[in-house]
């Protein structure tokens, strides 16, 4: 796989900011929780939770060593902060009952399947600890794939795993979470300009492509929009 590029990620008009700050929003910080951000990447959005983080303290976690770089540089010296490099297909790198929160956006549909990931979160959670989830979600991009398909009839998303609301309640369920709500939320995002989609779909989207075909997509896409689908999780482990 292509090694993700934090510094052009970062420089990019991201949604995930607005899905970001959605997340923290619904975390309901109270200020002293040991807060884990499972596929942290470059730590924006810890970087914020931290902020209201008074007491308490956050564990950054992702696979990616040039992400976790560039996350390391936000936080150096920091000593509220812990950064763990794991792959997220594993139990999270914490204690059973350990962590208040957890916090996951815009990572877990690079898992190949959900049937573990929420058990393992259930595991590190503290009882009464919160879950609160964006990610992409059944349907996410299905009209940009469509369009790249007209450029590249063998275009696909190999690795992304969009699960529906549906299963996705019922493996929470199965984990033991309780207060489980699950919704698929369409997010459409035009961009500004055919350069910054481009780099946009370069950096995120269709990141093994030659730069050719890619800036034929930028220029066809129509409206220039990404059509995503957001799934988003609130849930509790039981007390
Ligand atoms: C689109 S980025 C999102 C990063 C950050 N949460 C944000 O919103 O900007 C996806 C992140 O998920 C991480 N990721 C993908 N698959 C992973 C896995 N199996 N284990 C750990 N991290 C993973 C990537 O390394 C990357 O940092």
């Amino acid at each position: 796989m292509i090694a993700w590029n934090g510094t052009a990620y970062d420089a990019l008009p991201l949604p995930h900011v607005e899905w970001g700050k959605r997340a923290i929003a619904a975390l309901n910080l109270t200020g002293s929780e040991i807060l884990l951000d499972a596929g942290c990447g470059t730590g924006r959005d810890a970087e914020l939770a931290l902020s209201m983080l008074t007491t308490g303290s956050l564990i950054c976690v992702d696979g990616s060593d040039t992400m976790l770089e560039q996350c390391a540089t936000r936080f150096t010296g920091n000593p509220k902060v812990s950064i763990l490099q794991s792959d997220l297909n594993l139990p999270l790198p914490v204690e059973h009952n350990s962590v208040d929160a957890i916090m996951t956006v815009a990572a877990l549909h690079w898992l190949p399947s959900h049937d573990q990931v929420w058990q393992h979160f259930y595991r590190a959670l503290k009882p009464g600890g919160r879950l609160v989830v964006d990610a992409g979600g059944f349907g996410n991009l299905d009209s940009t794939l469509h369009t790249a398909q007209t450029i590249d009839p063998a275009a696909y998303f190999p690795d992304w795993y969009y699960a529906k609301d549906t299963d996705t309640h019922e493996l929470l369920t199965e984990a033991g979470f309780s207060n489980i709500q699950v919704q698929l939320r369409p997010h459409p995002t035009p961009l500004p300009d055919t350069e910054t989609l481009f780099t946009y779909l370069k950096t995120l989207v269709f990141r093994e492509w030659s730069d050719e075909k890619l800036r034929a997509l930028a220029e066809i896409l129509p409206d220039r929009n990404l059509d995503y689908v957001r799934l988003e999780v609130r849930a509790t482990k039981p007390i």
